[in-house]
């Protein structure tokens, strides 16, 4: 029944009672979703947009297309259209959508027991705790719920560990970021951007925040040599500044003064990480090890907010019970469903496809006239296309054009559209992506 999810059942009524309530809600309103509750017929992608424009926050510009359905590499709209998804959830989605050994586990353990808090144990979270931490490499885990938490998690340990251990003074400690970084909209998160769209009129910032260019070894250099610093906190590739990728050999020299310095590396592999570029984790491309790393995304395939740090023993045992954590963070769900979503990555090597389709996707799109499309840039399934923009079509009106054809992308940062598909694709449905893009930009 293609689109036809009934007004009843998308919930309004547990909507209801807001519109009773009157005090804001105009008679016109409230009639206008009285008439739609008696229709029961489903709701145009037009009347979605209205419905979110009009009681939800504007905190978002989505791509007008109101998705119903998710399988694989494709998603359907509620008219019944099917498109190929080139942003799984800006990178959550990478075992594809509704990946059933995923939606297995989750289903399995959400009948059983959902979440205990950690007031108590659980007989869950020590497996998914030994997995995690065998399969990358690290002594300890902190489980948490979305990205941002990872960061703050790794922020407050890299504090803790400088009072700690390094012995940095009270309430002196450095964290430096790279400029055009992206952890999220949290204060903390925000504190740390160049990026007026996050920054601006949330003031007063967070102190002991500094920022360096990216890609810019000297510049980190200098900054560390600060006896006061306690991390640096760096994406591998910068994802949200527009797939940023450093220079070969920038994350090994990270790596070589971070040492130098005693200042932690935190990677933010939120991401980048877990086979997006092409590897398990995108400092693997350097075969380097950070002393933290944030994981979250497509921890869970997409499917629940799952996030995590990993860190020697050294740093994870300075925070003791009481100083962090969630009520969320490591309940049974998410530990299996972040167990089975790791092990699909692992199972289906999608690392290895990442790897290989990536090269095919950069090699077709370069043959791209370069007056239209500048750049094309990425590892593995995490690329750009940077678009060369004039008064007839900017990266907004190729998107549009892309989902007119069957493909789903955004822009990222006005001239830069990212593409990053389920890392599940095959060869042929790759080359009929390909096809589409190339089409497509060359209509203009
Ligand atoms: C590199 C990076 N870190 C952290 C985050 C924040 O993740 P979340 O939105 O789950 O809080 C993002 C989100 O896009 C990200 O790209």
């Amino acid at each position: 029944m293609k689109g036809m999810i009934l007004y009843f059942a998308r919930g309004l009524s547990r909507a209801a009672p807001v519109f009773s309530r009157s005090v804001h809600s105009s008679s016109r309103s409230a009639s206008v979703i009285t008439s739609k509750l008696s229709t029961e017929r489903p709701l145009t992608s037009e009347e979605i947009y209205a419905r979110e424009e009009k009681y939800g926050a504007h905190n978002y510009h989505p791509l007008p297309v109101a998705l119903e359905r998710g399988k694989g590499i494709y998603v359907w709209d509620v008219d019944g259209t099917r498109y190929y998804d080139f942003l799984s959830a800006y990178s959550s989605v990478n075992q594809g959508h509704c990946h059933p050994e995923i939606i297995a586990a989750l289903n399995a353990q959400a009948s059983k027991l959902t979440l205990t808090s950690r007031a108590f144990y659980n007989n869950v979270l020590g497996a998914y705790e030994e997995y995690i931490t065998r399969l990358f490499g690290y002594d300890k885990v902190l489980p948490i719920n979305t990205g941002v938490e990872g960061g703050e998690t790794a922020c407050k340990l890299a504090r803790k560990w400088a009072y700690n251990v390094k012995g940095v003074p009270k309430n002196k400690a450095k964290i430096i970021f790279a400029e055009g970084n992206f952890w999220g909209r949290t204060m903390a998160a925000i504190s740390s951007s160049t990026d007026p769209s996050s920054y601006e009129g949330f003031g007063p910032y967070m102190p002991g925040f500094e920022l360096i260019p990216f890609n810019d070894v000297p510049a980190l250099e200098k900054a560390l040599q600060d006896p006061n610093v306690a991390a640096f906190m760096v994406e591998p590739i910068q994802g949200e500044a527009g797939v940023v990728v450093p220079d070969q050999g920038y994350l090994t020299k990270v790596r070589e003064l971070c040492t130098k310095y005693k200042v932690l590396w935190i990677a933010d592999e939120v991401q980048t990480g877990l086979s997006r570029t092409g590897r398990r984790l995108a400092v693997d491309h350097e075969e380097v090890r950070p002393d933290l790393v944030i994981l979250g995304k497509a921890l869970s395939g997409g499917v629940y907010p799952v996030s995590a740090v990993l860190c020697d023993d050294e740093i994870m045992l300075t925070i003791k019970p009481g100083e962090h954590g969630s009520t969320f963070g490591g309940n049974p769900v998410a530990c299996q469903v972040a167990m089975a979503s790791l092990r699909v990555l692992e199972e289906e090597k999608l690392a290895e496809n990442a790897q290989r389709m990536g090269e095919l996707l950069r090699t077709e799109l370069r043959k791209l006239p370069k007056d239209i499309v500048t750049t094309i840039r990425g590892k593995g399934l995490l690329n750009a296309v940077v678009i060369k923009e004039t008064k007839d079509y900017n990266a907004w009106k190729v998107c549009l054009r892309l989902r007119d054809n069957g493909l789903l992308a955004k822009p990222t940062h006005g001239d830069i559209i990212r593409l990053s598909p389920p890392l599940i694709i095959k060869e042929d449905e790759l080359l009929e992506c390909i096809d589409i893009i190339q089409r497509t930009i060359l209509s203009f």
